[in-house]
């Protein structure tokens, strides 16, 4: 009797195991709830993001800061090849995505929704192979192209909106580019276990604004392991413009989003979806009180963040 109880208990948890691990992307609201996350989103704070002394030499070079981010050194040396791993055919993918002429299947409205000062809407659709892939569009008003720019690149104060992101760091910049390649681990809820990523991401600009292009990277230097699990299928990229505020007044501004993203962390499409709509729009509340701080933080302080000098190295291309 017990012995059939204990079964039924474990194959319970084993059914819900999927469901407790509904983390693709970010750290859901109900998750947080279920284990206690290192990072909350109320220590908020301006102290903790660092004031940095950042000299006029070091901001005319700004290769000399890049490479000692947060403290850590980067592990390697930088050869010209090493800033050729995003191109221009990458570029033209993310175009494609924007302008719908990737040829694949249309998206699907998955929400809507807005406040005072977001609006936001999120599509996803299946394609025949790979994971589930989304295009969010967000209006952020009162808020630059430049500043949304920076504080996406920004992965010190990212911790302070993202729960999940447990560690980064800065493996290789390319200061001819602004390409950088950075390592990520992210925690997801309960019995998952951690996932790991080296993401390479270059920012090209237009009079149209800002293309960020962001996408998972093979890296010799850190081998795989079991885990963390490496998720080697990323891709997130976003396009940043300047658009008319939503109450059209003047001396206000505003700047859309337009973002495409997949990734396969090797769980059931169905489930990860269910994640998503349980938890993005929270998550896009978070994210948006952290830019807001973020915006604080540097009307405050008026030096740029490392991150911040290399998010301000783009590729100008013509429209
Ligand atoms: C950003 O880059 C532009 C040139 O593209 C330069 O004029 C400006 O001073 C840079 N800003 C910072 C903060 O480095």
């Amino acid at each position: 009797m017990i012995a059939q109880l204990a079964l039924a208990l474990v194959c319970l948890v084993a059914a819900w195991m999927p469901f407790l691990c509904l983390s693709p992307l970010k750290g859901w609201s109900w998750s947080r709830t279920l284990c206690s996350w290192r990072l909350k989103f109320p220590t908020l704070s301006f102290s903790s993001h660092k004031h940095r002394e950042i000299s006029s030499e070091s901001v005319s070079r700004p290769w000399l800061t890049a490479t000692t981010f947060g403290g850590q050194c980067c592990t390697h040396a930088h050869h010209e090849q090493e800033c050729s791993e995003l191109n221009e055919d990458d570029l033209k993918v993310l175009a494609s995505h924007i302008d719908e002429t990737d040829g694949s299947p249309p998206w699907k409205l998955m929400m809507e929704h807005s406040t005072p000062t977001l609006t936001y809407q999120a599509w996803y659709r299946d394609p025949p192979l790979g994971p589930t892939q989304y295009r969010t569009r967000t209006v952020f008003e009162n808020v630059s192209p430049e500043l949304l720019r920076n504080f996406f690149w920004d992965d010190e104060f990212r911790p302070q909106w993202d729960n999940t992101l447990i560690h980064f760091k800065t493996l290789r910049v390319c200061p001819q580019t602004g390409s950088m390649t950075v390592h990520w681990i992210r925690k997801l809820p309960l019995f998952c276990s951690d996932r790991e990523y080296v993401i390479t991401r270059r920012i090209w600009e237009s009079a149209s604004g800002y293309y960020c292009l962001s996408k998972g990277t093979p890296y010799p230097p850190i081998p795989r392991s079991k885990r963390p699990r490496r998720v080697d299928n990323y891709y997130s990229s976003w396009h940043i413009k300047s658009v008319k505020p939503r109450n059209g007044e003047q001396h206000k501004m505003a700047s859309e989003v337009l973002l495409f993203h997949h990734e396969d962390i090797g769980l059931p499409r169905e489930v990860v979806k269910m994640g998503v709509r349980a938890g993005m729009w929270s998550l896009v509340k978070r994210l948006h009180l952290g830019l807001q701080i973020y915006q604080m933080a540097k009307e405050n302080d008026g030096s740029p963040s490392n991150y911040a000098l290399m998010a301000n190295i783009t590729t100008k291309i013509k429209n």
